[in-house]
Formats: structure tokens, C-alpha cells, sequence
């Protein structure tokens, strides 16, 4: 079996509220490499479930990744764009590697202890086994390469140490890939807007806190000059904005918005006030996000594209899985 160099593999979660963080994070970096990559972006909807969705809702949620995907500038002509539930290799390939992980390695995921919060009992059993999921979503394509925020660092380590047990425990040296991270830009992990020591999330319960892939140009705008900041001006480096998480985030935006490093934008900022930058910030959000609500909009009034859009996704998916699946279940000894 070929072994892909070049394989790009990585998801979002159809949870609502899809963010900035999300998009700068993750999905505009999934543009980026598809011209020197084979790509596969995925709607993990399994992954949604781990905590209840709302069934309706979830079909909605399912659809506008989708459309975000397609409207950032994803092309499912010539990439995949599908989502996880169709694919039913990833659940199999999940089981198997549920008994290649440890309990250990699982216990030591951070994510888990924030999502399960204080009542951990009453967390669902796929919450605890979620970077199982991730794992086989990933190696189930022997994929290589795995764009995604900082905070998937540490799921992204589980995924390389269950491909390594797993060629270990059977004999299959190198069958699995170690996937790689890409974690990339200037806003690999945006900050909530109103406090910057907080990751910016889809499950914030202030509204104020996130831009959404919905928000109209003036919500945008309004976020953004309600966002946490300090009296100061924003100082010549980037180092001057140590111990200042608000001022520091939203310059990480604005650099991640305009494709410039941090040092450029203080370069052109250095000694601005906040009543200067947050309207220069807003402008630039809206500039860029936008035509992109917009068309993301336009998309959701298509049903029918998108299904068939993630129809015919999941067939080309199934057709790079199904031999990865099979010879999986030949190293296991399954008959
Ligand atoms: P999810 O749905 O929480 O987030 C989707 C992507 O957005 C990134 N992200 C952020 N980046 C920067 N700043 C933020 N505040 C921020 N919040 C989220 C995430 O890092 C992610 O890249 N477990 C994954 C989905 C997944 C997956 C996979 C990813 C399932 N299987 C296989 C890669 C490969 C998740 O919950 O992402």
C-alpha cells in the first residue's frame, strides 16, 4: 500500500457558534495548503455528540461547517469535504484503537478535564474516548500532516503515540504514519474578547466574548471596541506586550487578518491608542470576514449542493479508508 507524503487530514466540530479562533486557527490555514497538498476536511459530528446535540440542530451545524469550508475557499472538487457519520471506517478503526491507547495516556488530557468539569461521572463515555476518535480519524487516511489550534497539541501527541503502539504491537512497522501537527500563523490560539487569559469557544455564555462566522459588520464592530484592553498604547515590540493578554490577542488578530507577524503590526502601531486600533481592527474583520458570512449564507439556502457535496466526499473517503480498514483488520487477525 502507497504511503502518501503529502497527506493532509483535520475537522471542526458542527457544534454552533463557529469563531473566529476556528477560523483563523484552523480553517483559513486548510485553504492554504491545497496546492501542495491532497486534503481531507472533515465535519466530525461524531465528535459533537460526545455531548448532547439538539438532532435538529446538529444537521443545521453539519451543513454551515460545510459551508464555511466551501465559502473560506475550500475546493471540494479538488479536495475532500465530507462529514465523519458517513464514514463508518472511522468508528471501526476507533474501536481497534481503544484497545491499542492506554487509560493512562487518556487520563492525562486536559480537555477532557475542562469539558467534563467538576462532575466528571456524568460525562458521556465518548468524551473521555474523544482523541481515540481523532486518532483513528486521522491514521484511518495514513495521513501526515494535521493542520490545527494550539489546542489540539496535546490530542495530536495521543494520536502519534496510539500509531506508534500500534505498528509496535503488530508488527506494522510504518504502516501508520506519525501524523504532524501544523499549527500556524500568528493566531494559533485567539483569546476570548473579553478576557484574554480565556480561550476565545464555542461554549462561552457570553455572546460578547467570540466573533462568529455569522456576526453581521456591525456586531463585528461592536465586539470589538467592547473588548478587554488596558489604558496603555500599544507599545514598539512584541515582547512590550507581555502581561497585556487583551492587547496582545487582538494585535495577534489583526496580524493574522492582514497576513502580516505581530512585529509588523505594532511597527505601524507602535504608540496608538485603543480608540485608534480597535476601529482599524473592526474595519479589517469585517473586510476579510464578510464575503465569507455572505457566501457562507448564500450556501446554507442550498441544501441540496451541500448534501451532495458531502455525499459525494464521504464516497471518495470510503475509497481511501476501506483498504486502510482492511488490512488493519488483517494485522489484527480478524477473519
Ligand atoms: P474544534 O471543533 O474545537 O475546533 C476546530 C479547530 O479550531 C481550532 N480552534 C482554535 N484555534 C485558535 N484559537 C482558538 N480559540 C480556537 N478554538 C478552536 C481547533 O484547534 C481546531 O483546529 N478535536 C477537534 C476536531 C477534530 C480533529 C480531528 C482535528 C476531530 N478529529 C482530527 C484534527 C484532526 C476539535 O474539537 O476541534
Amino acid at each position: 500500500m502507497d504511503q502518501p507524503q503529502n497527506r493532509v487530514f483535520s475537522g471542526v466540530q458542527p457544534t454552533g457558534n463557529l469563531h473566529l479562533g476556528n477560523y483563523l486557527g484552523a480553517i483559513r490555514n486548510f485553504v492554504g495548503l491545497q496546492d501542495t497538498h491532497e486534503c481531507i476536511y472533515c465535519v466530525v459530528d461524531m465528535h459533537a455528540i460526545t455531548v448532547w446535540q439538539d438532532p435538529k440542530e446538529l444537521a443545521a451545524n453539519t451543513r454551515e461547517v460545510a459551508a464555511a469550508y466551501i465559502a473560506a475557499g475550500i475546493d471540494p472538487e479538488r479536495h475532500i469535504v465530507f462529514n465523519q457519520s458517513k464514514v463508518a471506517a472511522h468508528a471501526e478503526l476507533a474501536w481497534i484503537l481503544n484497545c491499542v491507547a492506554r487509560i493512562g495516556w487518556l487520563n492525562r488530557m486536559t480537555q477532557f478535564k475542562d469539558k467534563a468539569g467538576k462532575d466528571r461521572e456524568k460525562a458521556s463515555v465518548g468524551l473521555y474516548a474523544y482523541p481515540v476518535l481523532m486518532a483513528a480519524d486521522i491514521l484511518v487516511y495514513r495521513a501526515t500532516h494535521v493542520p490545527v489550534g494550539e489546542d489540539q497539541k496535546q490530542h495530536l501527541e495521543l494520536a502519534r503515540d496510539t500509531a506508534q503502539k500500534f505498528n509496535n504491537d503488530f508488527g506494522a512497522e510504518g504502516f501508520f504514519p506519525l501524523p504532524e501537527p501544523l499549527i500556524m500563523g500568528p493566531a494559533t490560539r485567539v483569546m476570548s474578547l473579553r478576557d484574554g487569559t480565556k480561550k476565545m469557544s464555542k461554549s462561552d455564555p457570553s455572546d460578547l466574548s467570540r466573533i462568529t462566522m455569522r456576526d453581521s459588520a456591525d456586531d463585528i464592530s461592536k465586539k470589538i471596541r467592547k473588548a478587554q484592553t488596558d489604558p496603555d498604547p500599544l507599545p514598539e515590540t512584541v515582547e512590550g506586550l507581555e502581561g497585556r493578554a487583551g492587547a496582545d490577542n487582538l494585535v495577534g488578530i489583526y496580524a493574522a487578518l492582514a497576513g502580516k507577524s505581530k512585529a509588523e503590526v505594532l511597527a505601524e502601531f507602535a504608540g496608538a491608542q485603543f480608540s485608534v486600533f480597535k476601529p482599524a481592527l473592526a474595519d479589517l474583520a469585517v473586510e476579510k470576514l464578510s464575503p465569507i458570512t455572505n457566501e457562507m449564507k448564500r450556501l446554507m439556502d442550498d441544501k441540496a449542493y451541500l448534501d451532495a457535496v458531502l455525499e459525494r466526499g464521504a464516497a471518495r473517503a470510503r475509497a481511501i479508508a476501506d483498504p486502510v480498514i482492511a488490512r488493519v483488520r488483517e494485522f489484527v487477525g480478524f477473519i
